[in-house]
């Protein structure tokens, strides 16, 4: 995930810790403070539609603890390893990584990572470009504004649904200027395909959505790729859940969510995440929300 300075101070804005969010309970979520392999051992094989995730880049966060990128490496293989034995006939992974960075040097961990899930008899369908409009300014190569995320399925036979994520069309009055549609709108009226470049605002410390995480998914980037893939009463796993967003997607729209972390505070800020979304008080920025142009006026 797009990271925030370790030295930002984080500002929670999400309702306040009571006695119900304590709990940690719900009926369609299994979130846990646990390392991931054990918690995904004792899941059921092919029993996730859709696993999402992005773990951590090895660059020395709070988080983590910085190793060679040769174990790294192997950590993660290990971890997409299980993700592939639990994943659905008909299910995705989408693995959501950026750069890792020694001594200025900058190894993009998709490259890295590709080779495994390709050798575990996946197949790649996109690889998403989330763009971003905030982060580090660099002094010795140009500052980092994308992140990917690769998108693989188990088989051809899979889920995606593009209806339910179209976004509005550039022209959508557009009519067909010839044939035997002539004069009838060409655009689809549901919108067009939101296509493999997303321009979605990384959660920094003025968005709706800052937790206590410095590198959480935007709520609205796995809502469109849970809506895509999965379809309602589907499991969705997150085996680096974090402060739960992707569980957030997944409890919005009727899916079933699983997840954990090793942190502990993470976790009780899932749950309390978790209790207001069932409460109706939990604030998340809108799914399509264009993102603000201060530069253009006509809102176009
Ligand atoms: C990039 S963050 C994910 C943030 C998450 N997407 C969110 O929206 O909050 C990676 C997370 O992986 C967790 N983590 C690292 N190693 C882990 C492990 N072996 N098992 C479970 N969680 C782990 C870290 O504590 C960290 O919260």
């Amino acid at each position: 995930m797009a990271a925030s300075s370790k030295a930002n101070k984080v500002i929670r804005q999400q309702p306040k810790l009571t006695v119900v969010s304590r709990l940690q309970r719900d009926a369609d979520a299994q979130i846990a403070c646990q390392d991931n392999l054990k918690f995904m051992r004792k899941l059921d094989d092919e029993s996730m539609h859709l696993i999402v995730t992005s773990p951590p880049y090895n660059l020395g966060k709070e988080y983590e603890e910085k190793r060679s990128l040769d174990i790294y490496v192997e950590e993660q293989m290990a971890c997409i390893a299980e993700a592939v034995r639990l994943l659905h006939p008909r299910g995705s992974i989408c693995w959501q990584v950026g750069n890792h960075v020694h001594k200025g040097e900058i190894f993009p961990l998709d490259i890295l990572l590709y080779p495994i899930f390709k050798k575990s008899g996946l197949q790649l369908r996109n690889r998403i470009v989330w763009t971003f409009g905030h982060g580090l300014h660099c002094q010795n190569r140009f500052s980092g504004r994308h992140e990917t995320i690769l998108w693989f399925t188990k088989s051809d036979d899979y889920t995606f649904n593009l209806d339910p994520v179209r976004v509005p069309s550039k022209y959508p009055e557009k009519k067909h200027f010839k044939g035997p549609k002539k004069g009838t709108i060409s655009s689809n009226p549901l919108g067009k395909n939101p296509a493999d470049v997303w321009d979605i605002p990384n959660v920094k410390s003025n968005h709706v959505e800052k937790s206590d995480h410095p590198c959480q998914f935007p709520v609205g980037l796995v809502e469109r790729l849970v809506l895509a893939l999965t379809n309602k009463g589907d499991s969705v796993l997150d085996p680096y859940i974090g402060v739960g967003s992707s569980a957030i997607a997944a409890l919005k729209h009727e899916r079933n969510a699983f997840g954990c972390d090793l942190d502990k505070d993470y976790i009780a800020t899932a749950w309390e995440r978790i209790h207001a979304l069932r409460a109706g008080t939990l604030r998340t920025r809108p799914m399509n929300k264009p993102v603000y142009d201060p530069g253009n006026k006509s809102g176009e």
